[in-house]
């Protein structure tokens, strides 16, 4: 009987530009390792210790790593509880989806717990309870490539449907964090609840374009639909220099680009690798010429894997 386990989920981007709250893809290298121990204590969770970040909650009801656990072991009724231990390596309010990488490897670390373990996909609704704490509202759109790998579109939380999504051959992504930091919960409350006839219309041809371009590997028609009216307009003004940046990437040859999640990433789609990494600098320097620092920046291919069990001792920093 395993009694502890250490599992790695990985950073992601949500909305993809088209589909707020429902698309999203993993990034490869950076990501949150949760260890989980069982104690003799049914249906308690404790979060004994975070490393990498201060000031995150230790209440498990308000930890993402706790509240997927809190409600496992409820809907279980486990004669046992959890002891969580959180290793974060992806900065809070980033936009690269650290709350769902923490809510994710600790349900995947508890689950390895269980006498009778879920399949992957039904941990969704476990760390979608996780990611929940963290935004204020339930959303799969990071928790379900940080759990499953590659670019995926959530159709539905629970009962869990993620449909895997094909991408171009050789497309890759680069991803570019300022040093700034937005409130996922904030980002949300400054969207308007109504949406104009017009701009429906127009989102659903972006959303529908993008999938059939996917689907078919037409890169053209893929740069033709990748655009966000309804979210990017609203959420650009909380975000210094994206609107330079973003044509910084498409002067430089990008697909397309759009705000990571609530931001302040900004991410965008390259033809290939070598592409990507001049997009990447061009983003870069776009960032700084506006007086905006940059944190970090990376390229990852669109087919990173998801959260898997680890040894404990394997634990890298980015
Ligand atoms: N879809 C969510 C949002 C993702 O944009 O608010 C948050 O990372």
């Amino acid at each position: 009987m395993r009694t502890r386990a250490t599992a790695f989920a990985p950073a992601s981007c949500a909305n993809v530009a088209v589909g707020f709250d429902l698309m999203g893809f993993a990034l490869q290298a950076v990501g949150d390792h949760v260890t989980v121990s069982r104690i003799e204590e049914p249906g308690v969770v404790r979060i004994a210790a975070i490393e990498g970040l201060e000031g995150l909650p230790l209440r498990p009801e308000e930890n993402t790593a706790g509240a997927g656990l809190l409600m496992m072991a409820k809907k279980l009724a486990l004669p046992f509880g959890f002891e969580v231990r959180i290793d974060k390596n992806i900065p809070v309010g980033s936009g690269l989806g650290g709350s769902a990488s923490s809510a994710v490897a600790a349900v995947v670390a508890g689950n390895a717990l269980l006498d009778t373990p879920f399949e992957k996909l039904d941990l969704l609704p476990f760390a979608a309870e996780g990611e929940r704490v963290a935004s204020g509202a339930l959303h799969g759109d990071n928790v379900a490539p940080a759990l499953l790998g590659g670019l995926v579109l959530v159709r539905a939380i629970d009962p869990p449907e993620v449909i895997d999504l094909p991408v171009p051959k050789g497309v890759t992504v680069a991803v570019v964090l300022p040093k700034l930091r937005i409130d996922t919960k904030e980002a949300r409350k400054i969207l308007s609840p109504e949406l104009s006839r017009k701009l429906w219309i127009e989102q659903s041809a972006h959303l529908a374009g993008t999938l059939v371009a996917l689907f078919r590997g037409d890169v053209e028609l893929l740069r033709r639909s990748f655009h966000d009216v309804v979210i990017e307009p609203q959420r650009a003004q909380l975000l210094k220099g994206f609107f330079p940046v973003k044509k910084a990437a498409l002067d430089a040859g990008a697909i397309g680009c759009s705000i990571s999640g609530s931001g302040p990433a900004v991410f965008a789609f390259a033809k290939n690798k070598d592409e990507a990494e001049k997009v990447m600098i061009a983003m870069r320097d776009a960032f700084e010429r506006e007086g905006v620092e940059v944190f970090g920046s990376w390229t990852s291919p669109l087919d990173a894997k998801g959260a898997e069990i680890v040894d404990e001792t394997s634990k890298v920093k980015p």
